[in-house]
């Protein structure tokens, strides 16, 4: 058993070896005022501690290191090898990637390994075991911090060389690889595996990469492979500390919005806690961070740490604008309500170099500690300290399962028809806005997770259907459960592969309907939807259905197919499931999803609706703690219900009302 970490850290990167170490000290000095009990460091240092092949060189990271735990800090220690030194570009070329078209990388940015480069995996292996060896002594490190956000992908001849092995491994012989990819289609019939290339823009993908390829099975095999290639890179690492440092945990830190090149489902089994990078765009909607906080808590079934976040602004989006007076908190305590364990910054101390010198930090360029938002940062510090340890640790029970799922991602967004506009995180985010806006705390799964214990279980787009799901999923539903499915479903095995008989294929059965064909509806145009008896608009793509045993309850209103199917309902067993047969304006989706959630009993957790964020998280010892977000500049009311509530971080009864960006966080005593 792993250690857990044994504080709520509040900290974040910070990266000292960029400063004299003159102002180390005050940096700690400042740190403190704040509260803040935790430093991430050694991210990206990898020229330092070794110059030269072979020469290391600790004296600085000792120096940090020992600053850090004189102070009593806990420390997330990182292994520097997301970024490769100079030196080592020039000795081995072949460390640097290759991208998608066809170039490879010389010297320079970051994240740009190549994950099949036996160079690379030596030279990191040799550095890791080195600070393993270092520091796993020291009682101050609670955390280690592997590589960083990986992801990209690389498309060299290594890589070719090892998804060929790859390959081989999963399918055996080239027939069942020909099959597979359906390869006669164009000529395409391989005949030796040295045949095989990598689908780059040059090969069989065109278009932004992930977008358009010629052989969906081929493709989505590559970003399989790579997302592998890249994990056994991060388990390579994990094998090194732990043979050191058995009981400490080990993450390396996901990102984006998800992040789609990495197969985060089959990551998270290798990490001993999930961590997550956040950084929401400024014209982002509210219940985009909440799903992706959602998405990262369900990926253990456990808290995560919230690794990285802007304490005021980022300086890489098109436009940066500051968070608003009291937004930080706000944001911050989002990542905790819906899970988070940590509030950790990227970073402590703003760069006065290099591309990130305007990004938002802890200490600004000022260095002065009367700014607004240094001020905000250390009341948030203030605010954790005194209730972190209550937090930490606890639960976020949900009846309702979104589910979301990487293959799926991948191949519904090769796709080549019948609109170029299918894009997965938007579709699945229509249905999380649906819950999130009742304040019914949801699950993100994955098609791997135990659906038994849901109430409701929502899998939108469910385009790639791998073997043996629908029998679960017939199963969840004969025994009772809820079940909700849309067009794009059902469609293709896990190569891609059309099932035939009709859609939504293996999904026929228990939605009970079968779909002719799909229209798409253009740009700037809707298909109405008669629900009750009123219309509204559906976009993007409308499915032509035909009900075999499920019942009608609402019917196109337009178009040639007016009159026809739009959602039905399908008793299967003991449950119900329904297929929604296009993607509804919000207005008219929320009326399917009102009758949906009365069927299947689910409820919110307060019992009027109110445009404050609410969710619950339930500690060890089962005391409930409901966090009330106004995730917005105006002023709203606490509903009636928590009225007699205990605002923790007041220590006060909870006020009536929330100014802008208010939080409260309550429990009953
Ligand atoms: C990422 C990286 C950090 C930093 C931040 C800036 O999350 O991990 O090193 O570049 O972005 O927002
Ligand atoms: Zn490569």
């Amino acid at each position: 058993m792993k250690k857990r970490i044994p504080d709520f850290l509040y900290g974040g990167d910070y990266n000292p070896e960029q400063w004299p170490e003159n102002t180390w000290k005050d940096d700690i000095k400042i740190f403190k005022q704040a509260d803040i009990n935790s430093a991430t460091v050694n991210v990206f240092s990898w020229s330092l501690l070794e110059p030269r092949e072979g020469e290391y060189d600790f004296s600085k990271l000792d120096k940090i290191i020992d600053n850090l735990s004189a102070a009593n800090f806990n420390i997330v220690l990182a292994t520097s090898t997301a970024a490769m030194p100079a030196w080592m570009f020039k000795k081995y070329p072949d460390v640097a990637r290759v991208d998608y078209q066809g170039r490879r990388h010389v010297f320079g940015a970051r994240h740009n390994f190549c994950p099949s480069s036996d160079n690379y995996r030596r030279l990191a292996r040799e550095l890791v075991l080195k600070l393993a060896q270092r520091y796993h002594s020291n009682p101050h490190v609670v955390a280690w911090h592997v590589n960083n956000e990986y992801g990209g992908n690389c498309y060299c001849d290594n890589c070719a060389r090892a998804f060929r092995k790859w390959l081989k491994n999963r399918y055996q012989t080239l027939e069942a690889l020909n099959a597979a990819w359906d390869m006669n289609v164009w000529s395409h019939t391989i005949h030796d595996w040295d045949e095989i290339v990598v689908p780059n823009e040059l090969g069989d993908a065109w278009g932004p990469e992930g977008t358009e390829t010629t052989v969906a099975g081929l493709s989505v095999d590559y970003l399989r492979f790579q997302s592998d290639q890249m994990l056994d890179l991060f388990k390579m690492e994990k094998k090194i500390i732990e043979q050191y440092s058995p009981n400490i945990p080990v993450t390396t830190n996901f990102h984006s919005l998800p992040n789609k090149m990495i197969d985060y489902q089959k990551w998270a089994k290798e990490q001993d806690i999930i961590s997550y990078d956040s950084y929401p765009a400024y014209n982002m909607p509210t219940y985009h961070p909440a799903f992706l906080y959602d998405l990262m808590r369900t990926l253990k079934h456990q808290p995560f740490m919230l690794m990285e976040s802007t304490p005021s602004q980022v300086n890489w989006q098109p436009y940066s604008p500051l968070k608003r007076p009291g937004q930080m908190r706000a944001t911050e305590f989002q990542a905790v309500a819906h899970g988070a364990d940590t509030v950790q910054f990227f970073q402590l101390k703003q760069a006065r170099g290099g591309s990130e010198k305007f990004h938002g930090a802890v200490i600004a360029h000022s260095g002065r500690t009367d700014t607004r938002a240094f001020k905000e940062v250390a009341q948030l510090g203030h605010d954790l300290k005194r209730v972190g340890r209550t937090i930490q640790h606890s639960t976020t029970p949900a009846k309702v399962a979104l589910v979301f799922d990487w293959n799926n991602f991948w191949s519904f967004e090769y796709v080549d028809g019948i609109t170029q506009d299918l894009k997965y995180v938007p579709l699945i985010l229509d249905y999380y806005r649906q819950f999130y806006e009742r304040n019914i705390p949801v699950d993100v799964i994955s098609v791997d997770d135990d659906f038994s214990q849901y109430d409701l279980v929502v899998a939108p787009v469910l385009y790639m259907v791998k073997p043996g799901l629908s029998q679960k999923i017939n199963k969840y539903v004969q025994t009772g459960g809820h079940f909700v499915t849309t067009f794009m479903s059902g469609m293709v095995g896990p190569s891609d592969n059309i099932y035939l008989g009709g859609y939504p294929g293996p999904l026929k059965d228990v939605t009970g309907v079968w779909v002719e064909e799909s229209d798409a509806v253009l740009p700037g145009q809707s298909v109405k939807v008669k629900i009750g008896d009123q219309d509204y608009d559906a976009h993007l793509m409308c499915d032509l259905i035909h009900p075999q045993g499920a019942n009608v309850l609402a019917s196109y209103d337009s178009e040639f197919y007016a009159g026809t199917a739009a959602f039905t309902e399908n008793q299967y067993g003991l449950g119900t499931a329904w297929y929604i047969g296009s993607r509804l304006e919000h207005a008219g989706l929320s009326k399917l999803i009102d009758y949906i959630i009365r069927v299947a009993n689910i409820h919110s957790l307060i019992p009027k609706q109110t445009p404050l964020e609410i969710t619950k998280r339930v500690t060890t010892d089962g005391r409930e703690l409901y966090f009330v977000l106004n995730m917005s500049n105006a002023e709203h009311f606490l509903p009636k219900s928590l009225a007699n509530y205990h605002d923790l971080l007041t220590g006060k009864q909870a006020a009536p009302k929330l100014n802008g960006w208010g939080v409260e966080l309550l429990s009953k005593n």
